[in-house]
């Protein structure tokens, strides 16, 4: 049984979709906070929901239960991700799992960003668990931008403190399609992968693609890092959320959201999604 906990998520959808390409859907359960909303996203899909809250230690006794495979997709809320990480690896031990596999970050252990902490002291832990363990060292997705264009085309500027640092993002699906190669396959244990899109782009290149499609002028402006924090303060964001997000665009200067091994092309068997095709998507008129 492979079981995929944050299913609900916006990758954790997709990994089941990529999952029930290559497995019977009998041999897939998901785990996640609220059985309610996976039943909404997976009906009639014949995979199992079980209660699996990062919060609820207990609840991954039951969550793991016959599970020989598990994805853990790292948890969203910054500065508590190292214990609900701990609650799954735990539990994995306990049911003995032949693989833990972990989505980390570009860079893993020599990503200097803060918002990487986490994410090495999560592989850290996995790795002294003992269990055989994958680590998905996922790359920013795409949608990180693509999502976001409705405030640059309306004030025509993009703004951040990445400067001429390149970008090799991938979409949700691409990431997803790597982890379910990897829970479906064999010979990925104690390994851990570089995944990034196979393109890179700065962020004036990305303003430029997004002004060319649209027919609307987008400029990047780059800012300093203090000023991109109190920006992002500005639209809503918590300071502490703020100045991580602020410290990870500025990481993109030091080249760490960048990646040219192409182990998520070969890990999927296919070249990524090119980040412009994404970007026109994404401005195409809805139907
Ligand atoms: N590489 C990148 O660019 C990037 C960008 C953003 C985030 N991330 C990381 O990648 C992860 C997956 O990305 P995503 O786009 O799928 O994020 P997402 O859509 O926000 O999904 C997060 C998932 O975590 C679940 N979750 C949150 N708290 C939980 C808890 N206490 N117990 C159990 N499940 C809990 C959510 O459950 P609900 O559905 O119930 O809310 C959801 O399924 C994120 O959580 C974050 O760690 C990476």
């Amino acid at each position: 049984m492979i079981v995929v906990t944050g299913a609900t998520g916006h990758l954790g959808r997709h990994v089941v979709t990529e999952l029930l390409k290559k497995v019977p859907a009998s041999e897939i359960a998901v785990a996640v906070r609220s059985p309610e909303k996976a039943k909404a996203d997976f009906d009639g899909r014949g995979i199992q929901i079980r209660l699996g809250d990062y919060d609820k230690p207990e609840t991954f006794g039951g969550a793991l239960e016959g599970a020989t495979k598990v994805l853990l997709i790292s948890a969203s809320e910054v500065g508590k991700r190292v214990v609900q990480h701990q609650s799954v690896i735990d539990a994995a031990k306990t049911a003995n799992v032949s693989l833990l596999a972990y989505t980390s970050i570009l860079g893993g252990d020599k990503n200097k960003m803060k918002l990487a902490a986490e994410h090495q002291e999560t592989e850290a832990r996995i790795q002294s668990s003992g269990l055989p363990f994958t680590f998905l060292r996922n790359g920013w997705y795409i949608e990180n931008y693509t999502e976001r264009l409705a405030g640059p085309l309306e004030h025509g500027v993009m703004a951040g403190c990445a400067g001429n640092g390149r970008i090799a993002a991938a979409t949700r699906a691409d990431y997803a399609a790597a982890a379910a190669a990897v829970l479906a396959g064999n010979g990925h244990a104690n390994e851990a992968y570089e995944l990034a899109g196979d393109a890179s782009f700065t962020m004036p290149e990305l303003a430029a693609e997004v002004s060319r499609v649209s027919g609307k002028t987008v400029a990047y402006k780059d800012v300093s890092v203090a000023d991109y924090t109190r920006m992002l303060v500005g639209f809503g964001l918590p300071e502490l959320a703020a100045s991580v997000v602020a410290d990870a665009d500025f990481g993109i200067t030091r080249g760490e959201l960048d990646d040219a091994s192409h182990t998520l092309s070969r890990l999927i068997g296919r070249s990524t999604e090119p980040w412009r095709d994404v970007v026109a998507a994404a401005l195409r008129p809805q139907r």
